[in-house]
């Protein structure tokens, strides 16, 4: 079975580089560059490794079998949440593990919805990422609920006007994303939430793009919920994580029923699992669970706060060049106050048409309405080029980024 022990590293982008097989790839015959992070991350081999490891040596199911490769899965799949746990600073029985953040929203909303009556209100901001708003929006219509939204201010923050107008008592559920997918804004989320508990009202936090980058303390921020996805953070795909406090966790109702989540069964009636496992209905994804945690292992060997000192060099790097670049205009707030993202748009070119062309050159970037289309009204757009970075990243890499955007405009005769 996974018995990973990654030796803590010194910070060196090209060792890293060579952790990771698929960046040795070419793309239309140029070496890929590869700015789509924030969409998903590249997985190193140890989590490869480790994933095929299960599934040769010790693939069985977890919590049922009374024999050696259940047993040896069960405490893999276990030692996972414990990694999880320990990285954010929650206890075993606060990490559930779901199929990615839009699950975890969609868990906390469904459950927490039930007990929203008319007249209360939910408050979410205009920088969310639709994973954060439709749940909203359907258990508000359901139950007769109203949501609002705290506004964005000029400078790509949000708008402290707006929060403070925007949560009162009526409200019951503040719940918002620590950094923007699209702005890149890291958002002041723990004194939102002071604001947030101050109306007694449920805090959520949609750390997506934040949990890959930066220290995330769910103790120090004083989260009731925090989401996130595996597959963001060099992990799999199909994995994500729902903290809540344990508190909440035992008072709410399960979301979907069966299988690992129960611990008995009468013909009219039963009775729910300890947490996590009462919110793990089913045979949960234990090889992503399992790589999950060995990426935790991948991220704690380099240390997270090394990965967030060099994806600030390289975001400060970006803007530098793009800002630069004439017919670029950047969404979002200064270098200093975001996180690894730069959308931005050049002329009146479709993103779709840049990020076509750049692809060409082997770079891979997002380009349209990053699933914020809300935020794309705010903005006045219909879409942009996102280039957004992670561990592996130079800033070489950003200046081809730059310097590829003069085929584009040769392209359109700009
Ligand atoms: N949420 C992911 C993104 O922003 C998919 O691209």
């Amino acid at each position: 079975m996974s018995k990973t022990k990654l030796a803590l590293k010194t910070f060196d982008v090209e060792s890293i580089r060579k952790d990771f097989p698929i960046l040795k790839r070419r793309i239309f015959g140029k070496p890929l560059v590869y700015l789509d992070n924030s969409a998903t991350a590249q997985k190193p081999q140890v989590v490869i490794d480790a994933m095929t490891d299960y599934y040769t040596n010790y693939n069985a199911n977890v919590h049922r079998g009374i024999h050696k490769l259940s047993e040896e899965a069960t405490h893999a799949y276990e030692e996972a949440h414990e990694k999880v746990a320990k990285f954010i600073n929650g206890s075993f029985e606060e990490i559930i593990f779901t199929k990615g953040t839009t699950e975890s929203l969609n868990l906390v909303a469904y459950s927490l919805g039930k007990a929203l009556k008319p007249g209360d209100e939910v408050v979410i901001t205009e920088m969310e990422h639709h994973s954060n708003i439709v749940p909203w929006q359907q258990v508000c219509k359901e139950k007769g609920a109203a949501l609002k939204f705290i506004g964005i201010a000029e400078d790509g923050k949000l708008d402290w006007n707006s929060i403070n107008s925007q949560i009162t008592k009526k409200t019951k559920i503040v719940s918002l994303t620590h950094v923007s997918n699209v702005l890149g804004t890291i958002n002041p989320i723990k004194e939102i939430g002071k604001v947030a508990h101050e109306n007694n009202a449920i805090f959520i936090v949609d750390a997506a793009q934040s949990v890959p980058r930066m220290r995330v303390d769910v103790k120090d921020l004083d989260a009731d919920f925090l989401a996130f996805s595996g597959h963001k953070m060099y992990g799999p795909t199909g994995i994500g994580v729902l903290y809540g406090k344990k508190n909440i966790l035992q008072d709410m109702s399960p979301f979907l029923y069966g299988g690992d989540m129960i611990k008995e069964v009468k013909f009219h009636e039963s009775r729910w699992n300890d947490l996590p496992w009462k919110f793990e209905a089913g045979t949960p994804n234990i090889e992503q669970g399992i790589g999950l945690g060995v990426a935790i292992d991948y991220i704690n060997s380099i240390g997270i706060e090394n990965i967030e000192e060099h994806e600030r060099e390289l975001t400060k790097h970006a803007m530098k060049v793009l800002e630069e670049v004439p017919l670029v205009t950047i969404y979002g707030p200064d270098a200093e106050s975001r996180s690894s993202v730069v959308a931005f748009n050049f002329d009146n070119v479709h993103a779709h048409d840049v990020a076509t062309i750049l692809d060409r050159e082997g770079i891979a970037v997002r380009a349209g309405h990053h699933c914020a289309m809300p935020l794309m009204s705010v903005l006045n757009i219909i879409a942009s080029v996102r280039a957004s970075f992670a561990i592996y990243n130079t800033k070489e890499e950003i200046d081809k980024l730059a310097a590829s955007l003069a085929t584009v405009r040769k392209v359109f005769k700009l």
